[in-house]
């Protein structure tokens, strides 16, 4: 009789997400004439940029003849994307990463999870908290994490980092040593980050210890503040301590499209064991790769046309971003991040679990947003709001929070 993996019943509830989906679904239905405003799942609204339209309608032709028709992609990804992503994400910022050292994906949320497969099983993972659950509920899968304490939302294998306004959402290093750190900075979902130096601390700290930095730059085309890195790569020594994941959805608009790539340098070892090799024999046999029309699009990202289009996209969405943090301060919250990040982090008002905020939010204002319990439980009190709506739903929601 085959056995199933029991770590998975140890999952409480669905993914954040689904169960937030779930809710708003209940309450729609509910009340069909009520017009909800989106500013939960950091997903986006504006359209994809014309650069990598066109370069997408090419590519359909393409494969529409024999001639320029293409099937399965290679393991890494095509080399026109990955050199494109070598020169403009890492050279071009000083950064000695090269084509082999770049594997694409369907996503940062694929590789995000699937990532810890390169580990021992006993590793002991670290997390910020609060962070994007996505690090957590896949070490969850592994049988990483321990026992579950409902009460205190807290795992009894993982580190918990905390960050909170008491240390300016910073973590600290742990007081137990580490395997894994996974950082998301800019932070999910506090949108707080790291200047360069206290990077580089962590960067010394992992080589220090002999841990793994598993970082997230998903939302590194927000940075707008001088002395923060772009890549964990501008950092001495990260290249024998540090995977980098990147995501092209929140820079291009990629959500529904999928597109991503991990950096494993080739420094990267255990014991001689290099773990650029391993990931590679996944990309191989898991095929974990993108269609061709879609690495296509990927490439236009980085063309002229491309890059400027997209740097009116984000800052479309910061001038949401600085709207709701001005109106939030307005209307008497206490708020955070919003300034290297398209999330914005706010106190929930006294007495309020950050469940309740959102059960209020939504029957009162019909806004929806992201409690912040659900990235961990430092997020307790808190309370997100992306600023990935359109501007007009963004202004449209900050009036009727204001009223309440
Ligand atoms: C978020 O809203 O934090 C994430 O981007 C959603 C996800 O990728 O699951």
């Amino acid at each position: 009789m085959f056995q199933i993996n029991t770590n998975y019943q140890k999952l409480p509830g669905s993914y954040l997400f689904s169960t937030i989906a779930k809710k708003v679904n209940a309450y729609s239905a509910a009340n069909p004439d009520k017009k909800i405003i989106r500013l939960g799942i950091g997903d986006v609204t504006q359209p994809i940029a014309p650069a990598i339209i066109e370069a997408l309608h090419k590519a359909v032709d393409e494969m529409g003849h024999a001639e320029t028709f293409h099937g399965y992609a290679p393991d890494l990804g095509y080399d026109f994307l990955r050199k494109a992503i070598a020169q403009n994400d890492y050279r071009d910022r000083g950064c000695d990463i090269s084509e082999d050292e770049i594997f694409v994906s369907d996503g940062a949320k694929s590789d995000s999870a699937n990532i810890q497969e390169l580990f021992a099983a006993d590793s002991k993972i670290a997390v910020c908290d609060p962070v994007y659950p996505v690090y957590v509920d896949s070490n969850v899968m592994a049988g990483r994490t321990g026992t579950y304490d409902p009460k205190t939302e807290i795992w009894s294998d993982v580190i918990y980092m905390p960050c909170t306004a008491d240390n300016h959402f910073v973590p600290e290093f742990p007081k137990e040593t580490p395997d894994l750190i996974y950082l998301c900075l800019p932070n999910n979902p506090t949108g707080t980050t790291l200047t360069k130096d206290k990077l580089q601390e962590w960067v010394d700290y992992a080589n220090r210890v002999g841990a793994v930095i598993i970082y997230d730059g998903a939302y590194e085309a927000y940075i707008s503040e001088e002395n923060v890195a772009h890549s964990v790569y501008e950092c001495d020594g990260a290249k024998t301590c540090a995977i980098e994941l990147k995501s092209f959805s929140k820079n291009a608009g990629f959500t529904g499209v999928r597109l991503g790539y991990a950096v494993v340098p080739k420094e990267l070892k255990c014991g001689g064991v290099s773990l650029r090799d391993m990931w590679a024999r996944r990309h191989g046999t898991k095929f974990n790769g993108a269609p061709y029309i879609v690495q296509r699009a990927g490439e236009a990202v980085y063309s002229p046309e491309g890059k400027a289009q997209l740097k009116e996209q984000v800052a479309y969405y910061m001038k949401n971003a600085a709207a709701i943090k001005e109106g939030l301060k307005d209307a008497g919250y206490t708020v955070f991040g919003g300034v290297n990040a398209p999330y914005i982090w706010l106190k929930t008002p006294e007495g309020m679990t950050s469940w309740d905020f959102f059960d209020y939010l939504l029957e009162q204002a019909n806004v929806v947003g992201t409690p912040g319990s659900g990235f961990g439980p430092s997020g307790e009190g808190y309370f997100r709001l992306t600023a990935f709506g359109t501007y007009e739903n963004t202004l449209a929601a900050l009036e009727r929070i204001k009223k309440l």
